[in-house]
């Protein structure tokens, strides 16, 4: 998949009109070979896999597919969106994360704050010159404080775990999709056809997608005037999407 976004800005005007247009994008997948393991040796997201961690997971799943409604996440992306709660550093929320644990994903059993650091190095050198790309790698998890009582203690069917759009038809490529059948959503006939409460082309920006941290920590760099590039900002605000 190759993802096209604007180019980031460094505050430096370039003769837009003389940049050839494969410059403009971003190919976040020219020439990356994706591992088979880990770091730790361990494989990565089989979510069909016989392991200790499946069941857990795939209950975990049952329960977020039942719960993410469209109501629910107009109701948190208006709560969240307030930006009450506390304020800290970077690295800061980088230890607190260490608290959490997530229990939506089969592989990660290694602190948080060794994945972040993991992300920002392995970003580092893949892509030495894109500093905004690094430091996104190191802060696109910090939403999952969400899960701590000092940011509402949220449960966890609502900080973690792959991301959807609600209010049109759940797709069936989603992971564990037999469960949206429990979601008053899924009968309902403004939410479950293939557009919903959407039109053709609207736009991934007009489409809200389940609540949980990366879309807690898109709101949060948003709201507090990041200087990052708009690409930071989608990467941090969709990458738990495995959209088809
Ligand atoms: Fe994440
Ligand atoms: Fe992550």
């Amino acid at each position: 998949m190759t993802i096209l976004i604007d180019q980031p800005h460094f505050g430096v005007e370039v003769q837009e009109k003389k940049v050839p247009i494969d410059e403009k994008e971003l190919s976040l997948d020219g020439g990356f070979l994706v591992p088979q393991t880990n770091s730790f040796g361990h494989t990565f997201r089989d979510y069909d896999a016989e392991g200790e961690r499946q069941e857990g997971v795939e209950n975990f799943y049952r329960i977020n597919h039942i719960n993410q409604t469209y109501d629910f996440v107009k109701k948190m992306r208006e709560e969240y969106g307030k930006l009450n709660r506390v304020e800290m550093s970077i690295w800061e929320c980088c230890e607190l994360l260490n608290d959490v644990v997530d229990e939506s994903d089969p592989d990660l059993d290694e602190p948080q704050i060794e994945h972040l650091l993991q992300t920002a190095e392995a970003i580092r050198k893949d892509y030495p010159d894109e500093d905004w790309l690094h430091l996104t790698g190191l802060i696109h998890d910090l939403g999952k404080v969400l899960n701590l009582p000092s940011f509402g203690g949220l449960p966890q069917w609502a900080v973690v775990g792959d991301t959807f759009p609600v209010g049109c038809a759940f797709d069936e490529s989603i992971v564990h999709h037999k469960y949206f059948k429990e979601n008053p959503d899924y009968s309902n006939p403004a939410f479950n056809t293939e557009y919903g409460v959407y039109s053709e082309g609207c736009g991934l920006d007009n489409v809200m997608m389940s609540w949980g941290h990366d879309d807690y920590m898109y709101l949060v760099a948003k709201e507090n005037k990041t200087t990052l590039p708009s690409a930071a900002l989608f990467i941090i605000r969709y990458h738990s999407f495995y959209g088809k």
